[in-house]
């Protein structure tokens, strides 16, 4: 509802008013820099781990193996364990940073995370620059995903927070916008250096990953801190400021109130790690856990980690590998802006739904194309042929792009209540990490082995997962954080039974003993270790 130039977004029975104003957006903008890292480093690593002299300095077995022709198969070129591990140790360290990053938003604020973010990634790109040996590769390479742990925990918690309820989907997917700019710089880099013949070439496509990393740590130092966040902090005058600024109106006295209630219960939680495993919280953990799991497993990393290699390794050249990872990367960038302007207005569910059935078909095709036209040791890949699985990888990759990219981040950030918000959000990323990681760690081996069923092993996730949104994923729309409890959760056929009063949790979390399912324990243990190690370590 509009009511003189004001935005009111509905909040149960009262109102909130919130202008969009010049400040929010630019705090967006600045704050979703930090996805530019996260996906430079997505797009430029399949790249740089195929650069011959990248290779002969840190991979000479992978060098050596890359040159045999006789050994050569399409599928199975660069199936390297070292290699692949290298690739995916950024995750393994984001994974374990998610845990400080959590810590550091909850106690210092969301804004001196993106900072310690920045830092965190202009020193590993300074030491992948000026990589002389394998270690010094791999602590850059750790130092980065210590950033990337950083921001994908400070970042999408400041959008969801600082934003007007009635537009938070589309400002939260800025930071996914952000990814995929970032892939497509890379590509676009990829593109650009494999023309140039030098051995330092490598040093360049990972320096410029500085661009992405000084912008971060620019807009962290310019940005507000989040209402939330100050008043959590006990900053409390600070906060209600903030809020009237980024609200710009002096009518908050609602959403401050409601802000005050929020702060007050998350105060009373003293362990927030344990406390996502109370009952009331497992519909938000289980769909946390679930969409990440899921966003990796639609099988987009394949394409995108490795675009050059996959087409190089189905037969296109490597300039047209490049080429087809550029268009690839500008279509998810593209597609990205749909979701920008629908995830408010048609919801979340009906985008997942209607990218599942458009991944889902694509993948089969692509599956049938390549089992029918590439072999092992030949392909016969007609320009028709590879211009069509061009235009069919790019479908896939648009249905992503528009749904499980941004509302894998989208979703978990915004359903989590303010007391268990950043646990939640570190449970959401570290997920994601370790599955990415997985696919990181895997893919090679399972194109090498599965060849082109890979696609159908996708496709049968995809499957899986949009039954899951179908059944189990409400729609968060237009909800404002505070009240997700009430008008979602409480309403929700199957998640309702988990919203009972807090005397069934205090009984439940006695029952959680032996009820809770493995990954949770999983949690509680690492929230052990967490707790101990800030009075020992
Ligand atoms: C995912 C990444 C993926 C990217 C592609 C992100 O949301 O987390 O793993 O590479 O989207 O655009």
């Amino acid at each position: 509802m509009a009511r003189g130039g004001l935005a009111v977004a509905s909040a149960g029975g009262q109102q909130f008013e919130a202008k969009i104003t010049p400040i929010v957006v630019i705090s967006c903008i600045m704050a979703a820099t930090g996805g530019l890292m996260f996906g430079y480093d997505i797009g430029v690593f399949g790249a740089v781990t195929s650069m011959p002299d990248f290779l002969k300095k840190f991979f000479p077995v992978v060098h050596r193996k890359s040159n045999e022709v006789d050994i050569n198969s399409n599928y199975c070129n660069y199936d390297n364990q070292g290699l692949q591990l290298f690739t995916s140790s950024l995750y393994l360290a984001g994974l374990i940073a998610t845990f400080v990053a959590s810590y550091t938003t909850r106690r210092l604020g969301r804004k001196l995370t993106m900072l310690i973010a920045g830092c965190f990634f202009i020193a590993g790109v300074v030491l992948n620059t000026a990589a002389e040996d394998l270690a010094m590769l791999i602590i850059g390479r750790i130092l980065l995903g210590c950033g990337v742990g950083f921001a994908n925990q400070a970042v999408p918690l400041f959008l969801s927070e600082i934003a007007p309820t009635r537009i938070r989907g589309g400002l939260n997917i800025l930071f996914q916008l952000n990814v995929t700019i970032g892939i497509l710089f890379a590509n676009l880099v990829n593109y650009r250096t494999v023309k140039i013949e030098a051995g330092w070439v490598w040093r360049l496509s990972l320096g410029l990953a500085g661009i992405p990393a000084s912008l971060l740590t620019l807009g962290a130092i310019f940005v507000v801190d989040t209402p939330n966040s100050l008043i959590e902090r006990g900053h409390i005058e600070e906060g209600k400021a903030v809020l009237r600024r980024i609200r710009g109106t002096d009518n908050i006295e609602a959403e401050f109130q409601e802000l005050l209630e929020a702060s007050r219960i998350a105060k009373e939680v003293k362990h927030p790690f344990r406390n996502l495993l109370m009952r009331k919280n497992r519909p938000q953990l289980v769909i946390a856990v679930a969409m990440q799991v899921f966003q990796q497993f639609t099988g987009i990393n394949a394409v995108i980690f490795y675009a050059p290699v996959l087409f190089y390794n189905v037969g296109f050249g490597s300039d047209a590998s490049l080429y087809s990872a550029v268009i690839t990367g500008a279509v998810n960038v593209l597609s990205t802006f749909v979701s920008i302007y629908t995830v408010d207005k048609l919801g979340r569910r009906i985008l997942l739904l209607e990218a599942g059935v458009q991944m889902f078909l694509f993948q089969v095709i692509i599956a049938i194309v390549l089992g029918l036209k590439v072999k092992d040791h030949s392909t016969d890949l007609s320009p028709g042929y590879s211009i069509f699985v061009v235009i069919m990888v790019c479908t896939f990759v648009s249905s992503f792009a528009w749904s499980w990219g941004p509302l894998g981040w989208l979703i978990p950030s915004e359903t989590f209540p303010l007391e268990t918000h950043s646990a939640g959000q570190s449970v959401a990323v570290c997920t994601n990490f370790f599955f990415t990681f997985v696919i990181g760690q895997a893919f090679l081996s399972m194109l090498c082995h599965f060849k082109y069923g890979i696609f159908l092993f996708f496709s049968g996730w995809v499957l899986i997962m949009s039954i899951f949104t179908l059944f189990l994923i409400p729609e968060t729309k237009n909800v404002p954080i505070e009240e997700m409890t009430e008008r979602v959760w409480k309403q929700h056929w199957y998640w309702k039974q988990y919203m009972d009063d807090d005397h069934h949790d205090a009984e439940a979390a006695a029952s959680n003993q032996v009820s809770i399912p493995i990954l949770s324990r999983f949690w509680v243990f690492l929230s052990r270790i967490r707790v101990s190690c800030s009075f020992d370590c």
